[in-house]
């Protein structure tokens, strides 16, 4: 059965933040990226996930089977995606990289080929290279075998779910889960943005839904040749935290730094800055959260590291929707597993 989801938008064009001619629907088999993804299927998709929210779950994916390929470590995301897959009726199997014959030299072409010949409907899947979920999506679609890729994480490029589960964040937390229109609001990006897949699918998402990003850090993770991707780039974070109706924080991704310096976590260094000198400029500590907007809200992708990007105090207290973010992650993969497979 082919199916797509309509938007919440309205009629085609008739959202702000929606240009004409774009779709307004989700018909898509893959989610690669969110780079060209319309406002109207974002807001598809968005309202689809805030329908899930409320039902809890449902039935849509009965006798349909999830595949789980995550060749980089992963708590959340997976154990997102197995139970979004599971809340509608799927059968989930878990293929950890460790297991899998990819450690026999096997490519990760050849291994999702083999998943799909056992008649997979959706492969999730994280690579640590850039491209591989796209790389995996364009082999199967070439044996002409249906099957929808989504992807969990690829190196730098995109986590387009968590991307999703942000906007959904987002507009929840100031009162626009209604059209998931974000015009007016400011959103910080802070710290290791350059390593970080989870903000470029956030640059792309909430520009695309009206929003505007600032990305904020020093110029060895935060250069400006960011600002291609659509947002503008700032070194002086104590400068935006007014301004910010939003501030994501994230971890110094180190294992996505080549040559970072090995060592003790206070001291050792990346993109240009040692782990003292990060905390001092860019780390959101409880006094500059106090700083910050009424109503502005923290966010953070986890994992977190308390104490350098983000304190404790600041995770844990009023303006944090950290938690949040990881409840509605869930609805949000029902969502975009429901539409992919059901557009497949
Ligand atoms: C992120 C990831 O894996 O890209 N985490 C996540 O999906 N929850 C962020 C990170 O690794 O820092």
């Amino acid at each position: 059965m082919k199916r797509s989801i309509a938007s919440v938008a309205g009629p085609r064009g008739s959202s702000r933040g929606t240009s004409a001619g774009e779709p307004v629907s989700w018909s898509r088999r893959h989610l690669l990226g969110l780079v060209g993804v319309s406002a109207g299927e974002l807001r598809a998709v968005l309202g689809r996930a805030r329908e899930l929210a409320a039902a809890g779950g449902g039935e849509s994916l009965k006798g349909r089977t999830v595949a789980t390929l995550f060749f980089e470590d992963s708590t959340r995301t997976r154990t997102s995606f197995t139970l979004a897959g599971r809340r509608l009726g799927a059968e989930v199997v878990d293929l950890s990289a460790g297991a899998s014959s990819v450690n026999k030299g096997e490519t990760l072409i050849d291994t999702a080929r083999t998943i799909r010949a056992m008649g997979v409907d959706a492969l999730v899947v994280r690579t640590r290279q850039s491209g591989g979920a796209a790389a995996v999506a364009a082999a199967l679609d070439a044996s002409g075998r249906r099957c929808s890729v989504l992807n969990a994480g690829d190196g730098r490029h995109e986590h387009p779910t968590q991307g999703l589960l942000d906007l959904y964040t987002l507009a929840e937390a100031h009162g626009r889960l209604d059209r998931f229109d974000l015009s007016g609001l400011r959103v910080a990006i802070v710290g290791d943005v350059w390593s970080s897949r989870v903000a470029r699918s956030a640059i792309a998402g909430v520009t695309a839904l009206g929003g505007a990003v600032v990305v904020v850090g020093p110029a060895g993770m935060a250069p400006g040749s960011l600002s291609c991707l659509g947002c503008t780039v700032s070194r002086d974070l104590d400068a935006e935290l007014g301004s910010a109706d939003a501030v994501m924080m994230l971890r110094i991704q180190f294992e996505r730094h080549e040559g970072a310096a090995a060592g003790e976590m206070d001291t050792r260094a990346a993109g240009g800055v040692s782990v003292r000198e990060f905390r001092e400029l860019y780390g959101l500590t409880a006094e500059r959260a106090s700083r910050m907007k009424a109503g502005a809200v923290v966010m953070h992708p986890g994992p977190i590291n308390r104490g350098v990007e983000l304190d404790g105090e600041v995770a844990d207290g009023p303006r944090s929707v950290v938690l949040r973010q990881v409840s509605v992650g869930v609805p949000v993969r029902m969502a975009v597993l429901e539409g992919c497979v059901l557009a497949g």
